[in-house]
C-alpha cells in the first residue's frame, strides 16, 4: 500500500512566545518528509512498529511510554483496530530533535496511515487534533503549531490564546498567510539534538520567576511577528530579514539560543543573508537564513564552513490568494 506521508516544518518567527498566546508563522517543507505504511501482520503479533532507518522494531503494548506506541494504540482503537495484528513501518528524512517538526510529521503520517487502513480519510483538523493530544501527553505545554502546519501543509499564522485559568486546551486561531514574493531560505543544522521540552520548560520556569520581564519579551516577539506577516504579504524581503534578526535577538534574551546557533546565524549574515535566526525550540537544532538567488550560494558555503552538519535550501512559493 502507498505510505501516508507528512512534511517537515519550519517556524519562520514567533516560537516560544506562541506558547504564551502570541502569534507565530510556520511553513511546511514539502520536500523533506516522514512516512508511515500499515500492513496486516502475522496472527497474534498485535500492533508492531518498525523503524528500519533506525534499526528498531517494537510491539506497541510492550513500550507504552513511547509516544509513537501510545499514539498508534490510541488511533487504532479510534478506528476500530484495537487488538488487530498490524505492522506499521515508519520512515523519515527529517532530522530528529532539530526544530524541523520530526515528531509531528511522523505522528501525522502514522495517524493518516492507520485511518487509511480502516478506509477513513481524515480532514487536517482531525489529524492535527489527534497528534496534538499526543504531544500534550508527552511534551507538557505545546502550542500546537507544529502539528497544525504539518497537518495542513500550508504556510500559517497561528495563535493559541492562553486557556482560561490555564485549565484545558483553548481553541487556536489559524489562518493561511499571503506571501507576496517567493521566499528562499537556507536551513543550517547545528547537529546538536535538543528535546523541545527542555528549553520550553526553562522558559516556563523563567516566566514563572519573573512574569513581567518575560511577558514583555513575548509581547515584543508578537509585535515582530505581526510586522513580519505584513512584510511577507507585501514581498518586502529586506524588511522581513530585519524582523528575523530582531526575533533572534529576542530569542537570545529568552535564553533559548546557543553558541552553535549564533555561530551559524553570524556566518549567514556575514555572507549576505537578509536576516537569520534559530528556528524551533533552540539550544540546538536548526537556524534559517533568508537569502536571494545572488546570496544563496555564499550563505550555503558560509554555513558549511562554520560547522553546519547539514545545509538545505528551500523555496516557499508565493501565495497571493490563500484559502
Ligand atoms: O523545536 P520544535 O519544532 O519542537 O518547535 C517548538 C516550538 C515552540 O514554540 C518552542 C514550542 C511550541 O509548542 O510551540
Amino acid at each position: 500500500m502507498t505510505p501516508a506521508t507528512a512534511p517537515a516544518k519550519l517556524i519562520l518567527c514567533g516560537e516560544h512566545a506562541v506558547v504564551y498566546g502570541r502569534p507565530a508563522i510556520a511553513l511546511p517543507l514539502g520536500d523533506v518528509r516522514a512516512s508511515a505504511a500499515v500492513a496486516s501482520g502475522p496472527p497474534g503479533t498485535g500492533l508492531r512498529l518498525l523503524a528500519p532507518d533506525l534499526g528498531e522494531a517494537w510491539a506497541a503494548t510492550a513500550a507504552p511510554d513511547n509516544p509513537l506506541s501510545e499514539l498508534a494504540l490510541t488511533v487504532a482503537a479510534r478506528f476500530g483496530l484495537a487488538g488487530a495484528d498490524l505492522t506499521v513501518t515508519l520512515g523519515s528524512a527529517i532530522p530528529i530533535a532539530s526544530g524541523m517538526g520530526s515528531g509531528a510529521a511522523i505522528g501525522t503520517a502514522l495517524v493518516r496511515a492507520l485511518a487509511a487502513h480502516s478506509g477513513v480519510v481524515l480532514p487536517p483538523a482531525e489529524v492535527a487534533a489527534l497528534v496534538y493530544a499526543s504531544e500534550q501527553r508527552f511534551h507538557g505545554t505545546p502550542s500546537g503549531i507544529d502539528n497544525t502546519v504539518v497537518a495542513y501543509e500550508q504556510a500559517i499564522w497561528y495563535v493559541r490564546p492562553p486557556s482560561p485559568n490555564h485549565h484545558g486546551p483553548s481553541v487556536p486561531t489559524l489562518a493561511p498567510i499571503c506571501i507576496g514574493t517567493p521566499l528562499m531560505l537556507v536551513v543550517g543544522d547545528t547537529g546538536v539534538r535538543s528535546a523541545t521540552k527542555l528549553p520550553v520548560g526553562a522558559v516556563r520556569a523563567a516566566w514563572q520567576a519573573d512574569p513581567a520581564t518575560y511577558e514583555a519579551h513575548f509581547a515584543a516577539v508578537g509585535g515582530v511577528v505581526t510586522q513580519a506577516r505584513a512584510a511577507l504579504a507585501n514581498g518586502e524581503l529586506p524588511r522581513l530579514g530585519q524582523l528575523l534578526d530582531a526575533n533572534q535577538a529576542l530569542l537570545e534574551q529568552l535564553g533559548v539560543s546557543s553558541p552553535a546557533l549564533e555561530q551559524l546565524v553570524a556566518a549567514a549574515r556575514s555572507a549576505g543573508a537578509l536576516g537569520a535566526k534559530l528556528s524551533g525550540a533552540g539550544w540546538g537544532g536548526v537556524m534559517l537564513a533568508l537569502v536571494n538567488a545572488t546570496t544563496c550560494g555564499a550563505v550555503v558555503e558560509a554555513l558549511q564552513a562554520a560547522g553546519a552538519t547539514r545545509v538545505l535550501v528551500t523555496t516557499v512559493g508565493a501565495v497571493t490568494d490563500p484559502v
